[in-house]
């Protein structure tokens, strides 16, 4: 059995790990951190984790592979010890996404603790960067929104069929949030209500700028042309869940080669995610519901022939495919076990 440790169980991404970690068949959590719940049982603050004996500890054991759900900043020093040790980390926090870390001190508003780590630092969206991944020791697990946009818009980016112009509007659920309380998430304010956030500028911009950006053919360039992005996040009254509408113009050249645009992206899509066993091409727009609680990201995608552009409706759960289940996904790719190990089940519905 490979002994697991994270830091930070306390929040909803470290207690989500926690509970799918329970059926994984190769992995055993021998060791959870947290701060102010530390000395507690983990039964205590999360009842629906009774199943564990575990207790919540101020530092992680000696364990085979950590998670760090801890929040920016804090998980970079918390990590930077470990990886320069050599125990593989998958961090879930921002801290590692961003290649440029004058662009991190930008968003983040903090300088990176750990600069030195950033060129190792493998961005942990396994559909889009398996070998990375597979031979990573340091992981940077995407954010949600970065997660349904660029799994949403990278078989098109890739095949030629978009413009460097994207529109992303996307509908997330509250514990996108995280599990402190604020005056904008409780019933309250949330309830019965849809909200925009983030206009002048959301922190997941420039991930899914950088990230995009790769997924373009590469042009006679040093670097990737950088596409053009607006991104609109809102607050909807769920639990879990994101949806993303994604929108770009057809390139000239496959607006004019492809006579049945909806057939073609249709077939470009299903052929880009053959085998992939989280994402799967579906048949009409698909709604949160069908992923809540699964690691599934489910896309749309679509041509409006009138104003011939692009648009793809993707839905995962973020507490799931945006965080805990794509961190396992990364570590079964890291420690060459099926991807599928421990992440193998439906969406809970209704
Ligand atoms: N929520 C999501 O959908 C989601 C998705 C993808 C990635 N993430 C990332 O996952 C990480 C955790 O997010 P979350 O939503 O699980 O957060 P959360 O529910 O808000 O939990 C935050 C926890 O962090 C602890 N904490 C706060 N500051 C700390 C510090 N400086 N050192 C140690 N502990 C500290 C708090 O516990 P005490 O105050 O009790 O110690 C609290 O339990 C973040 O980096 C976030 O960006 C979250």
């Amino acid at each position: 059995m490979i002994k697991v440790g994270i830091m930070n169980v306390t929040g909803y991404a470290g207690g989500e790990l926690a509970r799918l970690l329970y059926s994984h068949p190769e992995t055993r959590l021998t060791s959870v951190t947290g701060r102010s719940e530390a000395g507690k049982r983990l039964a205590d603050v999360f009842p629906h984790l009774a199943c564990y004996e575990l207790k919540i500890a101020p530092e992680l054991d000696l364990v085979d592979f950590v998670y760090s759900a801890l929040p920016h900043a804090a998980s970079a020093e918390a990590v930077a010890p470990l990886v320069r040790a050599g125990v593989p980390v998958v961090d879930i926090s921002a801290d590692f996404r961003l290649r440029d870390p004058a662009e991190y001190a930008a968003w983040y508003g903090v300088e990176h603790p750990a600069p030195d780590l950033l060129q190792q630092a493998v961005y942990g969206l396994t559909e889009l960067n398996r070998a990375p991944v597979q031979h990573g020791r340091l992981v940077a697990n995407p954010g949600c929104y970065p997660e349904a946009a660029l799994l949403a818009l990278a078989p098109a980016a890739n095949a030629g069929v978009i413009e460097h112009d994207v529109v992303i509007d996307s509908k997330s659920g509250v514990t996108g949030a995280g599990r402190g309380l604020s005056l904008t998430t409780h019933l309250g304010e949330a309830g019965e209500s849809v909200s925009a956030y983030g206009l002048s500028g959301h922190r997941h911009l420039p991930e899914i700028v950088q990230e995009l950006a790769k997924c373009f053919p590469p042009v006679e360039a040093p670097q990737p042309v950088h596409p053009r992005v607006t991104f609109t996040p809102h607050l909807v009254p769920i639990t879990r869940g994101i949806l993303s509408t994604c929108y770009a113009p057809l390139t000239p050249a496959w607006a004019a080669e492809n006579r049945e645009p909806g057939k073609a992206i249709r077939s470009l899509y299903e052929e880009f995610y053959a085998g992939e066993p989280f994402v799967r091409v579906t048949d009409a727009p698909p709604a949160t519901k069908h992923t809540r609680g699964s690691n599934m990201c489910l896309v749309y995608p679509t041509v409006d022939e009138r104003a011939r552009r692009l648009v793809v409706v993707s839905v995962l759960d973020n507490l799931v495919k945006g965080a805990a289940g794509q961190a396992i996904q990364n570590m079964n790719a890291m420690l060459g076990l099926p991807e599928t190990l421990g992440l193998d089940m439906p969406a809970v519905y209704p």
